[in-house]
Formats: structure tokens, sequence, C-alpha cells
């Protein structure tokens, strides 16, 4: 008898020894408070019903490879002072289903127009996404600050999103007149093989952030109210390469697309940037904005960023308020490199910006 009950025991240890990763059991675990969740965790299946996560604590989903997660209820993340992140969840070949259920921040507690920059400490980011497999149909309601730091440790596809930092447009008693929300991030992404498809952020700044990664998928989302798509900031040592920003609508934002390094950066490499089928009104600052002199704007740029192969394939319309700059291409010296074939770009409405890389070929502002 106990030989029988040893030998499916040890063959489990083998799997897991073998691939260095949590193996799932068959059953099906139910979260209803963060209690419930070490129980749950060891299951392939996971449901996590509507419950209220205590203030000052992380509700933390570190799954087994495998792991299906669905959502039969709302979140809610209670109020303090702190620094977060409010969720996080580690795992491989995860689906995790929100159908359409809500992860609520409660940002109003925190925004006073000052985002990071100091004022309430704010968890940020709201969501630490560290998964691969699929990640879908879930809505962010009132981040902090930033929603969603992604990094994912495989290819992961992320869909049907929502991110509704819209309330955070309006200023409120500490933001001394300027919109309260600040900061607010839709996605932060640092790793490779990654998609971000059919979701909309509304927000107050970068829709995307592509701080670092390859192979990286951006299409059709829609973001409003914040700073649009953008690559970067890039810092120092860093490489993204292949990256698709395809059939996106952009409204309403200070700019639609933009490719920002740090003034300061070195060592670091940004090649293979495609933007086709993209649209955008509303933009009050750039159409299109590539500018080395990060954190300035159109200041002095740095060259420790080479920059090389950004193209507009197909079409992208973009309508600039008046006021706004059209295009402004603001290069270190000798760090934008190649042609870059821009002939599938149209801007109209505001002015001409300064454009100082001589390689563009098939635009004309
Ligand atoms: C939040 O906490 C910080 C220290 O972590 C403190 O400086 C600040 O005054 C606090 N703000 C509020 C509104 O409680
Ligand atoms: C570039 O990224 C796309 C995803 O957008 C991927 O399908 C493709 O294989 C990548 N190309 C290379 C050469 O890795
Ligand atoms: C630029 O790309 C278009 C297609 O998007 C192509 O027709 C054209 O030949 C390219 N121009 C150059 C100079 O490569
Ligand atoms: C672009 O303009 C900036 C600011 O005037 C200047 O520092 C930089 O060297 C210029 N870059 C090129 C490639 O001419």
């Amino acid at each position: 008898m106990r030989f029988y009950q040893i030998l499916p025991a040890f063959a489990a240890l083998a799997v897991a020894s073998s691939t260095h990763e949590l193996q799932a059991r068959a059953c099906t675990g139910t979260i209803s408070s963060l209690s419930d969740v070490a129980a749950a965790v060891g299951c392939t299946t996971i449901t996590i019903n509507s419950f209220t996560v205590p203030a000052g604590e992380t509700f933390t989903l570190a799954l087994a490879t495998g792991t299906t997660v669905n959502m039969a209820g709302d979140v809610t993340f209670g109020e303090k002072n702190w620094s977060g992140p409010l969720f996080m969840i580690t795992g491989k070949q995860i689906t995790f289903n929100g159908n359409g259920h809500t992860f609520n921040g409660n940002g109003p507690f925190y925004w006073d127009g000052q985002g990071l920059n100091g004022g309430v400490t704010k968890p940020d980011p709201m969501m630490h996404v560290e998964i691969s497999g699929t990640w879908s149909n879930v809505k962010l309601l009132n981040s902090p600050a930033r929603a969603y730091s992604v990094a994912n440790t495989a290819a992961l596809v992320m869909s049907d999103l929502t991110i509704d930092n819209s309330a955070g447009d309006a200023p409120n008693s500490q933001s001394g007149g300027k919109a309260a929300g600040h900061n607010t991030d839709g996605f932060d992404t640092s790793k490779n093989d990654l998609t971000i498809q059919n979701s909309v952020v509304m927000n107050q700044d970068d829709c995307l952030a592509i701080n670092k990664g390859s192979n990286l998928l951006f299409t059709g989302n829609t973001c409003s109210g914040g700073h649009g798509i953008s690559v970067g900031s890039i810092s120092s040592s860093v490489t993204v390469s292949n990256v698709t920003i395809t059939n996106n609508k952009v409204t309403n934002s200070m700019q639609a697309l933009r490719i920002k390094t740090k003034a300061s950066a070195s060592s670091s490499t940004v090649s293979g940037i495609t933007y086709s089928g993209n649209t955008a009104s509303g933009i009050t600052d750039f159409g299109v904005l590539i500018d080395q002199s990060y954190p300035s704007t159109l200041g002095t740029p740095g060259s420790g960023v080479k920059l090389s192969g950004v193209t507009f394939s197909g079409t992208n319309t973009i309508t600039v308020n008046s006021g706004a700059d059209r295009v402004a291409v603001n290069c270190g010296s000798g760090s934008c490199t190649g042609t870059w074939n821009w002939s599938g770009l149209k801007v109209s409405g505001g002015s001409a910006g300064p454009i100082n890389f001589s390689g563009i070929t098939g635009f004309t502002q």
C-alpha cells in the first residue's frame, strides 16, 4: 500500500524538478478574500469572486504553470497612503479571463495632480503582470498612478482590456486646478514577445510606454486623454527592436505617436519601429514627436541612443489642433541613422515642426 502511494508522489516530484516549475493540481480554487489565496493557487483553475483587498496589502497570485483564472466579480482595493503594487501575478502559460469584471484602484483617494512627483504616496503600479499566456477581458478603474506594468516571462497576449481613468481629467480640491490624475500610464512594458490588442485606455499619461524589448505588437487599441503611444522613455543600455504599432486610434491627446530617448542615455539601440493604419485627432502638442532630449521637449539631444528604421507604411492619418506641431524630429549628432520611409504618413492642421534628420523619405510637411 505504502509503495503505491509513494510512486505517484515521486513521479510528480520528478516532473516538478525537471521543469523547475510549479505544477498545478486538478482542482478549482475559489478566492473570496486574501485568506483564500494560499489554498487556491495550487489548483489548475481559480475563480475570483467579488471582494475588497484590505488597504496596504498586495493581492498576489503566484500561479502554477498552466493555471486558468476566471473572474466572477469585481475586486476593489482599500485606500491607504503606500507604494503598492495593488495586484501582482506571476506564472507561465496562464489564461486569465476577467469576464468583463473590474479591478477598482480607488484613484480619487490618491489623486492630487502630482502623480509620482510628490504629495500622497500612491500605489504604483496598480497591476504588475509577470506571466506568459493570455490576459483578457479585464477592466481597470481609476489607477492611483501607473496602471499596468508588464514584465511577461515569455509570449503574452493582452486583449479586450479597458483602463478607465477618465475621472482623473477633472481637477479636485488637492490638484490646484490641474487634472487630478497624473502619471497614469496605461501600459508600461519592458520584455519581449508582447501583444496588446483591442483595448481602450482613457488616462492622463502615455497610453503605451515601451521601455525595452523586442517583437512587440500594439494593435486595434483606442487611446484618449493622455500623451499618446510612446516608445520610451529610453534609458541607458537598453534595446528596443521590431515594434509594430498598427490600427490604433488616438484622440484628445498631447501627442499621437512619439519616440522619446533620454538626453543622458548611453549604449542603447532603438530599431525597427513600424506604424501603419493609425489615426489620430484632437492632438494638442505634436502629431509625431521623435525627440532625443527627454525629459526636455526639443531641448539639447543626446547621442547615446542609436535610432534606426522608423517607418510609416500603409496609411497613418493624423489631425492636430491649431497651435500644435505636425511633426518634430530632434536627433542627436549622428545617432539617427539609415533611411526612414515615411510615405505612409499624412498629418494635417497646426504648423510644421522642426525636423533635423535628413534620412526621412516620402514625407514633407
Ligand atoms: C503620505 O505618506 C508620506 C510618507 O510616506 C507623508 O509624507 C505624506 O504626508 C502622507 N500623505 C498623506 C496625505 O497622508
Ligand atoms: C517581429 O514581431 C512580430 C510581432 O509583432 C513577430 O510576429 C515577428 O516574428 C517578429 N520578427 C522577428 C524577425 O522576430
Ligand atoms: C516607401 O514605402 C512604400 C510603400 O509603403 C514604397 O512604395 C516605396 O517604394 C518606399 N520608398 C523607398 C524610397 O523605399
Ligand atoms: C538637432 O537640433 C539640436 C538642437 O538644435 C542639435 O543639438 C542637434 O545636434 C541637431 N541634430 C542634428 C542631427 O543636426
